[in-house]
């Protein structure tokens, strides 16, 4: 598809952006002086309010819409430009906000992960801060502790965090991993997932692992959940504070596993997009997908295949107990086009309606603690019970809440590279110099 081929344009751009904060600031700063005189300030002439978000793909779209018309009912008066830049995990949002960004026009608000993925913004002030006029103690009583933590990284509150996916998850068409006398409750390890896609392979007509490579995220975000599996989430984490050096042996020994998955990715792997990919097995052309949970949104939209008798999920393997968290928030940039439009739809964001209509729908668990949860289904209700279990929620890498775009884009790099080569010296070299 089209959306993710974008994502080695974007890790570019990402790099420029990133390596040329200051001067983008700079000239962004200046621009949005000289833009808001042009806007008038009285209020009666605001913009519409324009959203710049990724929400294209299945599932997802529709849990945007619902958001959308939830806001419609609460604030009719607000005109809403939707402006969507397609491309799983934000592979071409980046271009478009940065453009936008130093020509001083920021749209009224977009979409992007709370936490480390917010530094650029923050470093060179281009977020107005939200604290007083949407942060309110009603929100601050109701929201997680950690997830207000991720909403002001340095300071103030910058961000609305809207959802909670789970990363580390392995879905499974049911039907084909009976054909293939498969029973996922043996797949204990990721080594164990191997031997489950030999069965698949050797028995069955259906690709093993329905997984993409036209843009690297997929890839780096299933290397994360092998080397948590492999080792722990200790590990991990130590990884995220930058010890790459100490972690040389679980880095490679996930890299190495990850290549023998490589085996078992569709033909066509180079070419589609994860939701392409969920489609295989969503049509029993494919066993396995690790996805988000926005794999499972993308189900509820599919007829005729329901949870528990023609698909599954088991945590991946030897990450139970782990919630790896996927969080996606809106902002206020500065110099905003439509500022009391964009101030009702942060303050929207957070609420429990628009929590309750689009978490369902997308596929993920509300950071807001008071929302009910009824309308969740059987799937979500098991995550969320799960997430209330869990041992550790750690921030992801692909995902940008655990690493800043730097370091992000230099593993996207790497692993852009090891989906071409398999190269697992170079693809080490990549992630400690990525560190
Ligand atoms: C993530 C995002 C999710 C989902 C996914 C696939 O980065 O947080 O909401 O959109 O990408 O595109």
């Amino acid at each position: 598809m089209s959306n993710d081929k974008s994502s080695e344009d974007s890790g570019l751009t990402r790099r420029q952006y990133v390596a040329g904060t200051g001067a983008v600031a700079g000239v962004s700063l200046a621009g949005c002086m000289g833009q808001s005189e042009d806007t008038g300030t009285d209020g009666s002439s605001e913009a519409s309010l324009e959203i710049v978000h990724w929400w294209t793909a299945g599932g997802e779209q529709e849990a945007y819409q619902s958001l959308l018309t939830g806001f419609q009912e609460a604030y009719p008066e607000v005109e809403v430009t939707d402006n969507p830049a397609p491309g799983g995990a934000g592979s071409a949002i980046d271009a478009v906000i940065q453009n936008r960004v130093i020509d001083g026009n920021p749209p009224s608000t977009f979409q992007i992960w709370p936490g480390k993925a917010l530094s650029p913004y923050t470093d060179e002030v281009l977020l107005d801060p939200i604290g007083d006029s949407v942060w309110d103690a009603e929100m601050r009583d109701a929201y997680l502790d950690g997830v207000i933590e991720l909403s002001r990284p340095a300071g103030d509150f910058v961000a609305v965090p809207i959802n909670i996916h789970r990363l580390n998850n392995l879905f499974y068409n049911v039907s084909v991993l009976e054909a293939a006398g498969v029973d996922p409750a043996t797949i204990d390890s990721p080594g164990a997932l191997v031997t489950a896609m030999e069965a698949v392979a050797a028995e069955t007509d259906a690709t093993p692992m329905a997984h993409q490579t036209a843009a690297p995220w997929s890839s780096l975000q299933m290397w994360e959940s092998i080397l948590m599996g492999e080792a722990d989430v200790d590990s991990y984490q130590a990884l995220l504070e930058g010890n790459a050096e100490d972690q040389e042996s679980t880095i490679r020994s996930a890299l190495e596993t990850l290549a023998e998955y490589a085996a078992f990715y569709p033909e066509d792997a180079g070419s589609i997009s994860w939701d392409q990919g969920n489609n295989q097995v969503i049509e029993g052309n494919a066993a396995f997908i690790h996805q988000g949970d926005w794999a499972a949104g993308q189900y509820g939209g599919a007829d005729g295949f329901e949870f528990g008798e023609n698909w599954d999920m088991i945590p991946f393997p030897g990450t139970e107990g782990v919630y790896h968290s996927v969080i996606d928030s809106f902002v206020m940039p500065t110099n905003n086009p439509s500022p009391e439009a964009t101030e009702k739809f942060l303050n929207y964001a957070g609420s429990v309606d628009a929590q309750e209509r689009f978490n369902p729908i997308k596929g993920s668990i509300p950071p807001r603690t008071d929302v009910p949860m009824d309308q969740f289904g059987a799937f979500l209700s098991r995550q969320f019970e799960d997430f209330q279990g869990s041992d550790a929620q750690p921030p992801t890498i692909a995902h940008g809440t655990g690493v800043t775009p730097a370091t992000q884009s230099a593993l996207s790099e790497a692993f852009a590279n090891f989906n071409g080569n398999l190269d697992v010296d170079q693809a080490f070299e990549g992630i400690r110099n990525a560190f």
